[in-house]
C-alpha cells in the first residue's frame, strides 16, 4: 500500500517536470527578444523608415512593400511575406538568405534567440497605439 502510494509521488511528480519543460520551451522570454531587438535599432524604428524600412505591421507584410522605402530587388523580388518562419529564415543569416540584400547584419544565430526576437517584434510592432495606420 505505502509502495503504490510512494510511486503514485514519482509518476506525478514525473508529469509535472515534464509539463513545466514543455511550457518552458514553447513560452517566448520577451526579455531576452527585447535585448536582441537593441541590434535592430541600429536600423529600423517601428513608425518610420530608418536606414532600413519601419518594422510597424511587418509580420503578415509582403516583403519589400512598404511605401517610400527603397528597397534592393533582392528584397522586393523574394517572394517572401514575413511570418515566424520566414523571419526565422532571413534573420539567421540574412546576406546568405537573400543575395543581395542591403541588410547589412551579421544574424541572430541561437534558434532560441531567434525565437524570442520574433515574438518580441511581432508584439511590438503590432501595438496599434504607435502602429495604427504604418503598412
Ligand atoms: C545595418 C543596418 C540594419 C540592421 C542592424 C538590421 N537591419 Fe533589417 N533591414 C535593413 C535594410 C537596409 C533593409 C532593406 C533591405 C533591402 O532592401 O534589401 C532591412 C530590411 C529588413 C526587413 C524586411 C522588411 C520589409 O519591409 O520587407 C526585416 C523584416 C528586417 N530588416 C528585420 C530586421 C531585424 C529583426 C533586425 C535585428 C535583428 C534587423 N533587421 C537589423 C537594415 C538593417
Amino acid at each position: 500500500m505505502f509502495r503504490s502510494i510512494k510511486s503514485t509521488y514519482v509518476v506525478l511528480a514525473g508529469i509535472v517536470a515534464s509539463a513545466g519543460f514543455a511550457f518552458g520551451a514553447a513560452a517566448a522570454d520577451l526579455h531576452n527578444g527585447e535585448h536582441h531587438y537593441e541590434e535592430c535599432r541600429t536600423c529600423h524604428a517601428l513608425d518610420m523608415p530608418v536606414i532600413g524600412p519601419p518594422h510597424c505591421n511587418v509580420v503578415g507584410r509582403k516583403a519589400g512593400t512598404f511605401t517610400g522605402f527603397e528597397y534592393t530587388d533582392a528584397m522586393k523580388n523574394s517572394g517572401l511575406t514575413w511570418d515566424e518562419k520566414t523571419l526565422d529564415q532571413f534573420l539567421n543569416d540574412p546576406l546568405t538568405f537573400m543575395p543581395g540584400t542591403a541588410m547589412g547584419f551579421a544574424g541572430v544565430r541561437d534558434p532560441k534567440d531567434r525565437a524570442d526576437l520574433i515574438a518580441y517584434l511581432t508584439k511590438v510592432s503590432s501595438d496599434q497605439k504607435v502602429c495604427a495606420g504604418i503598412k
